[in-house]
């Protein structure tokens, strides 16, 4: 019989080792054999760790289970599928908030053995790649371009026109660069497709350098994923000794290098230009654009910096071809977005859908409201520099366009759920805050604009001339948007202003000095 038990860090840190540990342990002292694979999550996170076995109608999923309950799952005929009370999900496949979604760029995760490159290509693994090798690289970004893809770092960016940019921009030696320093709050997609379908991001590094020419690629990843970091490096090498990657790729005469960098912390190296400063081993600073990196980038050449979403996506179009991604979304955001719920929520997990859902849909049908039970106050969309939420704004369709009408982001789609004991007046102090550490101080309104705003905020919080502070709050939060050099300063006043505007009456509540 095999079993599967997911090798991935939200699983592991629920006890997911333990759980296989245990399994291995009591189907020896049961004298039965097993084959255990450990999978990836399918980011069903409530559910970890989620332990699958394979029947004749398909795997079967059990959660979450701990160790103390494997034993009663091995009485309950957990071997043959059997319904163990409460802990039996059914067939995987079939679990509701899984069969709801628009899986394209996460079809895999958790249902292969993510270092498996056999199982990679038993399930259309690499014939995206495939496929590219074969067309010309004008051909490819067309391909990109009508698929509608805009890039999934937050920006929105349409993929295929910072691709023509790279491809029409002459040089000898062009780079591709993958922004995994995931570094936004409630958010952990990139990692799931590092360690959980690795090859697919290997293989959209891949397109990407037949499509501008580039035969290097550097994933640049954040110090905080080491099993990521491990997972990754694993996959790189056996795709390299398989001919997936190398100096001639699958024999085709063409060349694409892989190569991990990590980073040191530092949330500012998720901007694109300073995330080149640090991969060439300086001093994580924005660069001023231009010229853009399209153009100048790593060591002054032509380089495609795109997150891991991004390039996670192009295996699909380029297998699928253009249009089946564009049929799914709506207005201009075309195919799925990878939500990923978290913060006071029931149901946490990634959710891939088609562009348009409601975010109130998003929360309670798939999220199924706060942990706490306690009401659903605010929601904070985007990472930490999103505005903040109230349910006025619930029904808006999840769509980049709808979202920028409303002075809000889609970001990178993290999705994180407040109940109505937040205080919003604390969460205005923390974006201030979390710039005064997170700035590269290269401008003014970024650098001494957030200290200025962490004190104001304090004065309004102790009712000291709180009329006029309030003024001066929002004066301060609109020269930070207008004069900042990058989205960190940029963005910062978000969520402050929608604290200012849909949340009043906390700014008018006396707090604790800090
Ligand atoms: P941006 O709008 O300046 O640029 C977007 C991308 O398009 C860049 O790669 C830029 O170089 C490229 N570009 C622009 N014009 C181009 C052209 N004509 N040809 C080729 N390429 C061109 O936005 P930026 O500053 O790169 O990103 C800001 C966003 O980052 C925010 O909206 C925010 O949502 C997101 N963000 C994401 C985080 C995460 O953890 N994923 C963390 C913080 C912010
Ligand atoms: Fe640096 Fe902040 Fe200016 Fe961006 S806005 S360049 S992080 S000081």
């Amino acid at each position: 019989t095999r079993l599967f038990v997911p090798r991935e860090t939200t699983a592991l840190a629920l006890g997911a080792d333990e759980v296989a540990q245990r399994i291995e342990a009591e189907a020896e002292a049961r004298g039965v054999e097993i084959e255990l694979v450990r999978n990836g999550s399918r980011g069903l996170f409530w559910l970890e760790p989620l332990v699958e076995v394979e029947t004749a109608v398909g795997r079967i999923a059990y959660g979450p289970v701990a160790p103390e309950d494997v034993a009663g799952l091995f009485d309950a005929g957990l071997l043959e599928g059997g319904e163990a009370p409460s802990l039996c999900q059914g067939p995987a496949e079939e679990i509701p908030y899984l069969q709801a979604q628009q899986r394209l760029t996460f079809s895999r995760i958790g249902v292969t053995d993510p270092l498996s490159l056999e199982d990679y290509c038993a399930h259309d693994g690499f014939r995206g790649l495939r496929r590219a090798l074969g067309l010309a690289p004008q051909a490819i970004v067309d391909e990109v371009k009508a698929s509608g893809l805009r890039g999934r770092g937050g920006a929105a960016f349409p993929t295929g026109i910072k691709w023509q940019t790279v491809l029409d921009a002459p040089a000898a030696q062009k780079y591709i660069v993958c922004n995994a320093d995931e570094g936004d709050s409630g958010t952990f997609a990139d990692r799931l497709v590092m360690e959980c379908d690795p090859y697919l991001l290997i293989e959209g590094m891949a397109i990407a350098g037949l499509a501008v020419g580039a035969t290097q690629g550097y994933v640049y990843l954040r110090s905080e994923y080491p099993l990521a970091q491990q997972i990754f490096n694993e996959a790189i090498a056996r795709a390299e000794a398989a001919g997936y990657l190398g100096s001639d790729i699958l024999g085709s005469g063409q060349a694409f290098h892989l190569e991990v960098r990590l980073g040191a912390g530092a949330y500012i190296c998720g901007e694109e230009t300073s995330l080149l400063e640090s991969l060439e081993g300086k001093r994580g600073m924005v660069r001023f654009k231009p010229p853009l990196p399209a153009i100048e980038g790593l060591f002054g050449q032509p380089t495609v910096v795109n997150n891991v979403l991004s390039l996670a996506a192009v295996p699909f179009i380029l297998a699928e071809g253009a249009a089946a991604y564009a049929d799914c979304g709506m207005g201009r955001s075309r195919g799925t977005l990878a939500l990923q719920l978290a913060g006071n929520v029931q149901r946490g997990g990634l959710v891939e859908l088609a562009f348009g859902t409601t975010l109130r849909q998003l929360m309670e049908e798939f999220g199924g409201g706060t942990f706490t039970g306690r009401p659903l106050r605010a929601v904070q969309v985007g990472g930490p520099l999103g505005a903040y939420l109230p349910e006025s704004q619930w029904d808006l369709p999840l769509d980049y366009e709808a979202f920028a009408e409303v002075g809000a982001v889609l970001g990178h789609g993290g999705v994180v759920m407040f109940d109505d004991t937040v205080d919003m007046a604390e969460q205005a102090r923390f974006a201030m805050e979390f710039c005064t550490v997170e700035s590269c101080g290269k401008c003014t309104p970024c650098r001494i604009g957030a200290v200025r705003g962490v004190e104001v905020i304090d004065r309004i919080r102790a009712g000291e001339r709180r009329e006029a502070n309030l003024i001066l709050l929002a004066d301060l939060c609109e020269t930070m948007v207008d004069g900042s050099l990058c989205a960190m300063g940029g963005m910062t006043p978000f969520p402050v202003q929608s604290v200012m505007k849909h949340f009043p009456d906390d700014l008018q509540r006396d707090a604790q000095p800090h």
